[in-house]
């Protein structure tokens, strides 16, 4: 029996005359991390963003757990525990760090309107358990120590990691990065935790995952596979038909 949790069979995506995901079959197995590569414009984000729901694929098909998510619009598949972070950081800057994250788990929180507007026990009891989960998600990323600080005070790298924490509070099945990694401009640490954040994720909550970038990973034993959408640059590989 196949345990991918997530697969792609033909999907494409056309905008007018341009093709920008031809005939993607992706799989990603459960409990492990899957690469998809290429250079700017290769499609990398509309994948991403047909998965989660954003774009509706010209045609081709996406599994999730076995089942077809046809038509499954965004929040239905957040639902079913797909999570995303976005190649652009978007954060809210009018909450703190801790705050951030706590909004990953509130779609998974089960008080009211009127539980919270009255400030009722149930919700408050709900919203400390939320915190302290946040925290651990603080602290899984290494920014335990700015959870008080606004988000855009933090260098673009450390927003990133903050992205995937809250990413991570949606206690996702699936996690989908888009290009998790400092941008080649924005150098990281190398002690930074980008990529290992991920590994630790997945060995603590075991969940596929699914990240993109412009270069292989360097370590081949956490990835499943990769794919590519430029053979040229990386021979050996799979690659995405284009
Ligand atoms: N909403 C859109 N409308 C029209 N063209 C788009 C849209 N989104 C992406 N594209 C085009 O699709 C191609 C793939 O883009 P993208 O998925 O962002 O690539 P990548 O993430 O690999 O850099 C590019 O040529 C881009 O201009
Ligand atoms: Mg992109």
């Amino acid at each position: 029996m196949s345990s991918s949790i997530l697969e792609t069979k033909g999907l494409c995506k056309a905008f007018g005359g341009l093709t920008a995901v031809d005939e993607v079959d992706l799989s990603v197995e459960t409990g492990r991390i899957t690469s998809v590569i290429g250079p700017n414009g290769a499609g990398k984000t509309t994948l991403f963003n047909l998965i989660a729901g954003v774009y509706m694929p010209s045609s081709g098909e996406i599994y999730f757990e076995g089942k077809p998510l046809g038509n499954a619009p965004p929040h239905k598949r957040a639902a079913l525990g797909i999570a995303r972070t976005f190649q652009n950081v978007l954060l809210f800057d009018n909450m703190t760090a801790l705050e951030n994250v706590m909004t990953g788990q509130h779609p998974r929180s089960r008080y009211g309107f009127f539980e919270a507007a009255l400030r009722l026990p149930k919700a408050h009891r709900e919203e400390e358990t939320i915190s302290l989960k946040a925290k651990q998600y603080l602290n899984l990323v290494g920014l335990g120590m700015y959870s008080d600080r606004n988000p855009l005070s933090l260098p673009l790298g450390q927003q990133k990691l903050l992205t995937i924490a809250r990413a991570l509070a949606t206690e996702p099945r699936l996690l989908l990065l888009d290009e998790p990694g400092p941008q080649r401009t924005h150098q990281a640490h190398p002690g930074d935790g980008h990529h290992r954040c991920p590994r630790r994720a997945r060995h603590g909550f075991g969940y596929g995952h699914c990240r993109m970038g412009h270069r292989p990973r360097q370590r081949p034993e956490d990835s499943g596979r990769h794919c590519l959408t430029d053979p040229e640059e990386q021979e050996g590989h799979c690659s995405l038909p284009r």
